[in-house]
């Protein structure tokens, strides 16, 4: 099993994410010896205070690859964020201070956990307009959007993509949050299975597991295409169909 991973606050020191480097590297080796191969690195940009622009993602991500290189670590990370949609984000994206995935056509997005503060529909037009493709993080943690199925389903007919979290899938986000994320699994709207690693401990970046619950419950081919053949066509920004 080879595993990419689209979702990871890996970089040190720049969110809630890894503390340092040594972290960093422990995470790297862990999802390493769980079978991943590729990371996206992806920052909060936006929300909680958490601002981590371009340039900054730019220059960890090639500090963290040169240490997995000096290392012998054959495993690559690639640039991107998450994004908090908020009014401004749009802003943020015009301005080219965000990074999408590995800098092509897909950015992370996220959504407030309580009351959205922005119009979903729109800015998912709007990134449209400038080439970009959105994928939804963790559908399964906003109960306000899961309890709106039709709203959900508005945005995939616009073509935002559904990333869920893989402790969502096994239940360590509590059972309500299980209960969508398989949900949204049988009724085939998800398109990545991600870790959406913290530290070694909180959400961690092993995601073997994960892949292996898929595949019995769904078929190895669905663990395959939401653990590694989607996420691959993210990281080289081609077209994903399923
Ligand atoms: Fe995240």
């Amino acid at each position: 099993m080879i595993i990419a991973d689209i979702h990871s606050h890996i970089l040190p020191g720049v969110d809630d994410g890894s503390s340092s480097l040594a972290q960093s590297l422990d995470m790297l080796e862990e999802a390493y010896n769980n079978g991943t191969r590729h990371m996206v690195a992806t920052p909060h940009f936006g929300g909680r205070s958490f601002a981590v622009n371009k340039d900054t993602v730019l220059e960890l991500t090639g500090e963290l690859n040169e240490e997995l290189a000096r290392r012998d670590i054959n495993l690559t990370v690639y640039p991107g964020n998450e994004i908090r949609c908020t009014p401004d984000t749009l802003n943020s994206i015009k301005d080219n201070i965000v990074c999408s995935a590995n800098q092509n056509r897909y950015l992370l997005v996220e959504l407030p956990f309580d009351q959205p503060d922005c119009d979903i529909e729109s800015l998912v037009l709007n990134c449209a307009e400038m080439g970009h493709s959105l994928v939804l993080a963790h559908p399964e943690r906003y109960q306000y959007l899961m309890k709106d199925f039709k709203t959900l389903e508005k945005l995939l007919r616009r073509g935002v993509l559904l990333q869920c979290n893989a402790d969502s899938i096994y239940g360590l986000a509590g059972r309500k949050v299980k209960h969508y994320a398989h949900k949204l699994m049988r009724k085939n709207m998800v398109s990545f299975v991600a870790s959406d690693c913290h530290s070694v401990i909180q959400r961690g970046p092993q995601l073997s597991a994960a892949y292996n619950t898929i595949a019995k419950l769904y078929g190895s081919d669905t663990a395959n295409t939401l653990l590694y053949d989607n996420p691959m066509r993210m990281i080289a920004g081609k077209k994903i169909t399923k």
